[in-house]
């Protein structure tokens, strides 16, 4: 049998910077990482335009976008950092889970760089590069210890996971329906909102008053940390029929949307904390983590449970490839790497990544 797993035997030193590919959903990026963990380039392209008329993203095009810009993105990382495609110690990309037609094209790519050079593969798993963002060394004055608890609250994801090592991973809670970034657009379009809205809504809650409209607040109070946000969605879609011409009507909505979501996430969060052992910090990602009553109500479940709340910059809480590129380092320094005839996986739950031998 011909063996697949290339550049040099498992387990060998991490001999140059690490090439991060990430096109799981609607943003091509590529970065370059030293075996530190230095960034050493960085680049994002985000299609948001190209899907916004369709109010969503439509994974037909998001495929053929990445696979038209990712090999300029890739040759302007490497010109940024100064290397050449030998000069790379390993190349990681992002195998899932999220669309496939771009999980292919990067996943492709990255193995196609890492065959022609010899170098190491590594196929990431997208929500461990999320789950691994906080120990990027020199983001935070201390990065967290494990175990700790992973908020991943993104339009795609809505979860509670224990972080508690390379490859171990527990989810303790999920979404019964949509993610709460999700919840989010869904909530802007019922207010005439554009796409994705999430952004939107929190400028025009600013001008309302979250305590004039009663939303249902699901999950609140419920054991566990599941989530659930389809009931909250129906309620303000029948607010939104309810409200009076002009006047702060919608602010009024939007803001009252805003705090039962955040309230709901900081009740998931109190429990998933109980749950996750003694963790040393809670994490918040994913781009709902951008919204300032979530991270507030977040604060404050982690100041009471005498925990820092971590949330990694904007830039670093979406999708990106610094993120994939870390994760590579990370998995390659453990001596793990993947065979190129890895397939990318829509689905991939954390659970199901492999830990280091020992
Ligand atoms: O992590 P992300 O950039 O991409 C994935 O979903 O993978 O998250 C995007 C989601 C969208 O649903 C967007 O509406 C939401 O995060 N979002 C926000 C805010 N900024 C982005 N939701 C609420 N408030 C915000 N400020
Ligand atoms: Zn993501």
């Amino acid at each position: 049998m011909q063996e697949s797993v290339i550049g040099g035997p498992p387990g060998a030193p991490l001999a140059g910077p690490v090439l991060g590919l990430e096109s799981s959903c609607d943003e091509t990026a590529a970065a370059i990482l030293a075996p530190d963990g230095r960034v050493l380039a960085e680049t994002l392209l985000s299609q948001v335009v190209e899907h916004a008329r369709f109010g969503g993203v439509v994974p037909e095009i998001a495929a053929r976008s990445h696979l038209v810009h990712l090999p300029a993105l890739c040759a302007r990382v490497l010109e940024q950092a100064g290397l050449r495609p030998g000069q790379l110690g390993g190349v990681a990309a992002t195998s899932g889970p999220g669309l496939i037609g771009g999980l292919v094209v990067g996943a492709s790519f990255g193995k196609g760089i890492a065959l022609a050079q010899g170098l190491p593969f590594v196929a990431v798993n997208h929500l461990e590069a999320h789950a691994l963002t906080p120990r990027l060394p020199g983001l935070l004055e201390q990065a967290p210890a494990f175990p700790y608890l992973l908020l991943l609250l993104s339009g795609g994801h809505c979860q509670c996971v224990a972080v508690e090592g390379l490859g171990r991973y527990r989810r303790l809670g999920t979404t019964l329906d949509d993610a709460v970034g999700e919840a989010f657009d869904k909530a802007a379009k019922l207010l005439g909102l554009p796409w994705p809205g999430g952004p939107h809504l929190e400028r025009l809650a600013a001008a309302g008053d979250p305590g004039r409209i009663p939303l249902p607040r699901p999950m609140l109070g419920r054991p566990g940390c599941d989530f659930s946000f389809s009931g909250l969605k129906t309620a303000v879609a029948q607010a939104a029929g309810r409200l009076p011409e002009g006047g702060s009507g919608r602010a009024d909505l939007a803001a009252a949307f805003q705090a039962a979501v955040a309230a709901v996430l900081a009740d998931r969060a109190r429990n998933a904390l109980r749950m996750a052992g003694s963790p040393t910090a809670l994490v918040v990602s994913g781009g709902v983590a951008a919204n300032g009553a979530v991270r507030a109500a977040l604060a404050g479940v982690a100041a009471a449970a005498g925990l820092p709340l971590v949330a990694p910059p904007v830039r670093l809480c979406t999708d990106n490839a610094v993120m994939v590129a870390w994760a590579g380092i990370e998995r390659l320094r453990a001596g793990l790497r993947d065979p190129v005839d890895h397939a990318p996986r829509p689905r991939w739950p954390l659970d199901e990544m492999a830990a280091p031998a020992g």
